[in-house]
């Protein structure tokens, strides 16, 4: 018996107890269930299908909850509520997702298709409300989109709110942007035209105005146990002792101080946001109440927000905590009950040993990629590859079933979560270069393309990240400024050789929109007092309608804009048509230059060799390298139609980047 509890180090005995309670607790909740379909009047046909899912999913979550909660005298109440929650977002769920759901049990990795092609946005930057964006779907279908993350748009409290990250309540949206309503008709109009709706739940925190926090303001206890609040400073200083600070610009320490309840507060991002806590039985079966209800709006992807910081424990860093998995995995259990169309796709910023530990059929299955983001611009800046090479052979690959979520940017900063001896190993010092990254990327560095600014920057560690726009990041900004017309020449091709690697390495690739304009840092946040302090504001930039002008504009002129649009457009509808780029199969080969990057994508019987310049000269990949690599000796370059030969040394132009396909 294998699996029962997938994250554990169980003896036999152990587990056939486990499952002996599992079976005997699951008997004792049966009549709860039944009461459940009789007031839903629920399908004798969906009880069996619910029944099967047990038969399945019941043995390790109940090991799961058992090993996070069976210390609280009160377990069996938490369990009980737990089933009835799932049963109940069961029991409501249309008729038309529990048809998504039979297909995608099905078909579980339905996600890695090459077809499968991601955007980003702010509802209110790109249209201004929801009704709004629904005209827009025509626009995603043109530039070949086919998921759409809506950053968060649930009711947020007054002035700042960290972007829709500070959320009042799960189930009503905005004001500002919508309703409910609006949503589930957006949700429609999407999946009829094959684009997956991908929204965050962001449940490693509320807003400190969410009903509960409200609650817990007012003194009552039971509320006050759904955050960490703390008389006084010594717990939290016993704790401060291994924290990071996430946002040290914000506030010094992870904690606090709220005058009217007369506590600390644990607030591991802004001070209002209240961290949730989970060893608390009640919130995780508040929070998965929560995460069904957004489940059955018609969402395909779920964003877990923050995962790395859902555990506390005295005495360690409190990040990345065994128990965090446990959370999520016993979510990730429950939807399979009561949502199985649901993917989980984590969001952990963190070291790579780190991240890779969310990835699993049974946890999350996909997952931002942020160390190849990260080392993407790393070598755009060095204009070496030694150190992605060195990083991607050793933690490209994932478990079965799973997927990377490849991006440039996203609505957050950059940091270089590399590790130190990945670094080390090919003789570079982790410290000094995330300085030098930090002082390139900020246009410090003599002779920086770049035009980013800090984020965060701590005074004490030295630590500090990156903001900024994909194209003022990689030089369009400053060539404009400058009326260099050779440095927007450059600027655009690292733009396109960095989506042409994303779009091509194996996952999900994820635009942030705008970058499909080569949209330029936006300075107006620094009027807004709510967004002042915040430095990511710099790359939200308000969406440009007018720019769709320029794309029909025939008149001659050279449009930036258009090219990049058109560029990207082009690369996206070559990667569909492509079967080797999908899945997640890579293999790297040597290219002997180091500044190339080289790998080989196979799928079936498709084999696609990808060879990208990361310097602003031109340079040559010994042909015989690519004869073994491809096995063959002509190619053709999918994006522009050249064809090479392996008689002759391969010449890549600056910033080149080839899709070659044998011929
Ligand atoms: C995530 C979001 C980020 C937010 C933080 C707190 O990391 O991406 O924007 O500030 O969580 O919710
Ligand atoms: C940290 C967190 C990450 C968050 C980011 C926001 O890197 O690990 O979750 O997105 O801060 O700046």
């Amino acid at each position: 018996m294998i699996g029962l509890i997938d994250y554990g180090t169980e003896t036999q005995t152990e587990l056939d107890e486990l499952s002996f309670q599992a079976d005997l607790s699951l008997q004792r909740l049966k009549p709860r269930l039944e009461q459940v379909w009789e007031e839903y009047a629920t399908s004798d046909e969906r009880q069996k299908i619910f029944e099967s899912r047990l038969q399945e999913h019941w043995r390790p979550l109940f090991a799961q909850l058992h090993e996070l909660y069976s210390g609280r005298y009160d377990f069996f109440y938490h369990l009980e509520q737990v089933l009835l929650t799932c049963a109940l977002a069961f029991a409501q769920r249309s008729e038309d997702l529990c048809e998504i759901d039979r297909h995608r049990v099905i078909e579980p990795d339905w996600f890695q298709s090459q077809n499968v092609i991601g955007g980003a946005l702010y509802v209110d930057l790109f249209s201004d409300n929801l009704s709004r964006l629904r005209e827009h779907v025509g626009y995603f279908k043109d530039l070949g989109l086919t998921y759409l993350h809506l950053m968060p748009l649930f009711a947020v409290r007054p002035g700042n709110n960290d972007g829709g990250y500070a959320i009042s309540n799960y189930r009503t949206i905005a004001p500002s942007l919508g309703t409910v309503e609006d949503l589930k008709l957006l949700a429609d109009d999407l999946r009829e035209a094959g684009i997956s709706l991908v929204l965050d739940f962001v449940f490693n925190h509320t807003s400190d105005d969410h009903e509960w926090a409200q609650r817990a303001q007012a003194g009552q206890r039971e509320y006050q146990e759904f955050y960490y609040t703390f008389a006084d400073r010594t717990v939290p200083e016993q704790y401060e002792r291994n924290l990071r600070e996430i946002f040290p610009t914000v506030r010094r320490g992870n904690f606090t101080w709220h005058d009217g309840m007369g506590r600390w507060v644990w607030t591991t991002f802004n001070s209002f946001q209240w961290d949730l806590n989970y060893s608390n039985p009640a919130v995780f079966r508040a929070m998965l109440d929560e995460m069904l209800f957004i489940a059955n709006l018609g969402v395909d992807f779920l964003r877990l927000d923050a995962v790395a910081f859902i555990w506390k424990q005295m005495g360690t860093s409190c990040e990345n905590l065994p128990q965090a998995h446990l959370v999520i995995r016993a979510f990730n259990r429950l939807v399979r009950l009561a949502a199985p169309a649901l993917v989980f796709k984590s969001e952990a910023i963190v070291h790579p040993d780190e991240v890779v530990k969310y990835i699993d059929q049974n946890e999350c299955q996909v997952s931002y990629n942020p160390t190849l983001m990260a080392l993407l611009w790393e070598s755009l800046a060095t204009r070496r590859t030694d150190l992605l090479v060195r990083t991607l052979s050793r933690r490209f690959s994932l478990p079965d079933g799973t997927s990377w979520v490849n991006y440039l940017r996203c609505h957050d900063d950059i940091g270089w979560t590399f590790d130190d001896d990945d670094a080390a190993s090919i003789g570079i010092n982790a410290y000094d270069h995330r300085n030098f990254l930090n002082a390139f990327y900020s246009g410090q560095f003599e002779g920086s393309f770049a035009r980013g600014v800090p984020f965060q920057h701590n005074h004490e560690t030295g630590d500090m990240r990156i903001s900024g726009t994909m194209a003022s990041l990689a030089g369009l900004e400053r060539a404009i400024e400058q009326e260099d017309e050779e440095g927007k020449e450059l600027a655009i091709r690292r733009m396109m050789l960095l989506h042409g690697v994303t779009l091509s390495i194996g996952g999900i690739p994820l635009l942030y929109m705008g970058e499909e304009w080569g949209m330029l840092n936006d300075y107006s946040f620094t009027t807004d007092p709510a967004k002042a302090g915040d430095s990511r504001w710099i790359h939200r930039p308000r969406m440009k309608w007018e720019y769709l002008e320029e794309l029909d504009d025939e008149s001659g002129r050279d449009s930036i804009r258009r090219r990049i649009f058109r560029s990207l457009q082009s690369m996206i509808a070559i990667r569909k048509r492509t079967l080797a780029f999908a899945g997640q199969e890579m293999s790297l080969f040597p290219t002997g230059n180091h500044h190339l990057l080289g790998y080989v994508r196979s799928n079936e019987a498709s084999n696609v060799v990808v060879v990208a310049n990361f310097t602003e000269h031109a340079q040559v990949l010994d042909a015989n390298r690519l004869r073994t690599a491809g096995l063959g000796r002509f190619f053709k370059n999918l994006l522009n139609g050249v064809e090479y030969g392996t008689a002759e040394p391969v010449l890549l132009q600056p910033y080149e980047l080839l899709w070659l396909k044998r011929i």
